[in-house]
């Protein structure tokens, strides 16, 4: 058993994924624009995530925008049968590196081709629809429209399964009604936590939800209750902070983000961390000191 075996599965779609996936954005250039400063060391990083074990890669044609699903075409195209890449569209970038939202059914559409030819397959695995009411997190406001194009362009066939990210529970409930979500991508981690009854009530579902910023994102996890029991169990903060988020519950997939192999292999070796405990309720509380989001 290798170790991120060790981090169990779970579905996805109509694939059973290891728990312990990647997350691809990363590897573009910094706030992820533009090409990476080390081009072979982020072909290595996505080599390595896959002769580790690894078979959920998370992307968008809009990281770079366009380069890191053509470092993963690079780097592992053809693809190992059992890979499932999922991408993600609703947003464009400026020339400045900017974000603005992309919910026409033209923006969306180009997106899935744009996804399509550029991780060079026929079919995309899943696609997220990717809410913008705000920049600053989920917000209300109806998902009918960019969905129902996502819809039609699966029935078409460019699409075999659909997900939500950044989303609230009515719209997943919306997003439910229009089609089948095979999963959820919001920020969740040790440290904030908003989403903890969406977590349970996408669990009792089957839906697999797959926190983004695991590590904290652009502002790693800091906080002495995360050092203190990371040193007690001789590991990494960020392990501990991937343990915890496996023990949280089944349908918690992850896809930490990095550009380093040594960061890598440090992440994955999280699957073999067991959380006693005392050391889980000492986590628990992180949130309860963490500032409002
Ligand atoms: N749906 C959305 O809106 C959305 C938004 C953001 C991200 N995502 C997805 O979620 C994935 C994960 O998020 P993320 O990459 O932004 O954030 P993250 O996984 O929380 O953290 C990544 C950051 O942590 C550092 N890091 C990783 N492993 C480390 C280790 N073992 N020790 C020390 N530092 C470490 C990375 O730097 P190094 O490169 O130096 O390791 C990077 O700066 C992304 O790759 C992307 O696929 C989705």
């Amino acid at each position: 058993m290798s170790t991120i075996d060790r981090s169990g599965t779970f579905t996805l779609g109509d694939r059973t994924v290891k728990r312990l996936g990647y997350g691809a954005m990363q590897l573009a250039g910094p706030g992820v624009f533009g090409p990476p400063k080390d081009h072979d060391a982020a072909l290595a990083v996505l080599r390595e995530a896959v002769a580790s074990g690894v078979n959920h890669i998370d992307t968008s044609d809009f990281y770079g925008p366009h380069v890191t699903n053509q470092l993963i075409r690079e780097a592992l195209h053809p693809y190992p049968e059992d890979l499932v890449i999922v991408t993600k569209v609703g947003a464009r970038r400026g020339a400045d590196g900017s974000w603005f939202p992309a919910f026409s059914s033209q923006e969306l559409t180009q997106a899935v081709h744009d996804n399509l030819r550029n991780l060079g397959v026929d079919v995309l695995d899943v696609v997220n629809l990717r809410s913008m009411f705000s920049v600053h997190g989920p917000a209300e406001g109806s998902i009918e429209a960019p969905l129902s194009v996502l819809a039609e362009l699966q029935r078409k066939g460019l699409i075999r399964h659909i997900g939500l990210s950044n989303v609230t529970l009515a719209q997943v409930e919306e997003g439910r009604r229009i089609s089948n979500i095979v999963c959820v991508q919001n920020q969740y981690n040790v440290a904030h936590r908003s989403d903890d009854r969406l977590i349970d009530e996408l669990a009792r579902n089957g839906i697999a939800y797959v926190p983004f910023f695991p590590l904290g994102g652009f502002s790693p996890l800091q906080s002495s209750i995360l050092s203190d029991v990371a040193q007690r169990l001789g590991a990494t903060q960020m392990q501990v902070a991937l343990a915890w988020l496996l023990r949280r519950a089944p349908n918690v997939l992850l896809i930490p983000g990095t550009s380093s192999v040594a960061h890598l292999r440090e992440n994955f070796a999280a699957a073999e961390l067991d959380l006693p405990k005392d050391a889980v309720v000492a986590l628990d509380g992180i949130a309860a000191h963490a500032p409002a989001h």
